[in-house]
Formats: structure tokens, sequence, C-alpha cells
């Protein structure tokens, strides 16, 4: 069955002492990707969890392991999460002066180059890489916690980002992060969101088959 929208759950509001199981539970429930959040305490004051973690749990899952980067000079590191599982690697836009390079290698190494934009970071820093990139994330909280509230404004800036897509013609999705819910979920597809993370209006909902249905009835 083909479904309307990709729904990634953020492991950062999982059970951390449950990882392996965490992984399983999902699968079962009939998600197709995972988002692993990985902080490095400077681009952002939080710190997780880092490539020995996803790749020890890699044997567990055949989920997409979408690796989000919230981390400085992330150019640093790709070879290692690469190595570790990481099939969708994003790097923010801000953490790395030569982005261009950046996403290449990411493509180099074997994975899906995608690049992300902290609320306030205007879309030109993308334009002309798009035909490179896999996904744009949209972030639509301020990085570092789970369990804040969307910011609006994000919303016109999925719709720009979505007519820039159109118009160059490319193939890159879209996935918005942060605050994202069953409330807010339709407004989001028709602006043309492609992916969805979910952290706290995910895992504080058991049974996981069942939020994830709650979730695709909201644009039914
Ligand atoms: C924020 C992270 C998000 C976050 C989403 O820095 O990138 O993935 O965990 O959590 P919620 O859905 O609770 O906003
Ligand atoms: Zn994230």
């Amino acid at each position: 069955m083909s479904t309307p929208f990709i729904l990634s759950p953020s492991l950062l509001s999982s059970d951390f002492g449950r990882l392996r199981e965490e992984l399983t539970a999902l699968e079962a429930a009939g998600l197709e990707w995972v988002h692993w959040d990985v902080m490095d305490g400077q681009f952002v004051p939080n710190i997780t969890l880092g490539p020995p973690i996803i790749k020890a749990l890699r044997p567990a899952s055949r989920l997409v392991f979408d690796v989000h980067l919230m981390v400085e000079a992330p150019e640093r590191y790709l070879e290692s999460f690469i190595d570790a599982g990481a099939d969708v690697l994003t790097v923010h836009a801000e953490a790395s002066t030569h982005l261009d390079r950046t996403v290449t290698e990411i493509a180099r190494l074997g994975a899906k180059p995608a690049v992300a934009l902290n609320p306030h970071t205007p879309l030109d820093v993308v334009e002309y890489l798009l035909p490179k990139l896999y996904m744009v994330l949209i972030m639509t909280v301020n990085p570092g916690f789970g369990g804040q509230s969307f910011i609006p404004y994000c919303l016109d800036k999925v719709r720009e980002l979505s007519d820039m897509i159109t118009k160059q013609n490319a193939s890159t999705i879209i996935e918005v992060d942060g605050g994202v819910t069953p409330e807010n979920t339709a407004e989001l597809i028709n602006a043309g969101a492609n992916v969805l993370v979910s952290g706290s209006a995910f895992f504080g909902h058991p049974p996981y088959d069942e939020r994830l249905k709650t979730f695709y009835s909201a644009i039914a």
C-alpha cells in the first residue's frame, strides 16, 4: 500500500533504555522511517548519541535510518555516520561552511544527502543545491529540544520551498521537524511536506500502529 506521506518518529522522545525494542515496535506498527537526532552540545545545547549507538542497532532494524546531525562542522563525521548505517544523512546549512562539498561527499559515501534549515534561515542557501539534494529538512522549531511548539511562519517556508522545487523540476523531497502533531498534519501536507518528523506527539501516544493511523486520518 502506498502511503500519503512518510512519518519519521523521532527517537528523542522514545525510551533510550529500550532502543532495540522501540525499533522493533516501530517496524511492527508499519513505520518505514525512523529519525535519529544527533546533538553535539555545541550546535545545540544538548548531547544525545553518536555513531556507535546507531551502528549497534543497525542490524536490529530494516527501517530507513533518517539521521539528523545537529552538529558543528558535520563534515568531520560523515564517514562515521554512513558507516554506522545512516540511509539519509542531514546536515545543517548553518553548521557547514562548504555545504556543496559536504553534500557531494555524503552522496559519494553512499548515503542520501539532505540539508536542514533553522526556522529563520532563508531558502536561498539551498537554491543552487537542490539538484544534488535528496531532501531538505525545514525546522519548524529551533533545534535542540523535543516537545516545543510549531512556529507558524514555517508553513509559508514549506510552500515556498515546494514552489522552488517545482520551478527547478527537481525531485527533492521536503521533511518538516518540530512540533508536528495530527492537528497540523493536513496543512503541512497541503503546503508540500513529504516527510513528517514527530517526537512527543508520536511516542507519547501508544500503541504505535493506532497513532500512525491517527496521523494518516488527519488528511483523510
Ligand atoms: C529538535 C529535533 C526534533 C524533535 C522533534 O531539535 O530535531 O526531531 O525531537 O520533537 P517534537 O516532535 O516533540 O517537536
Ligand atoms: Zn530532528
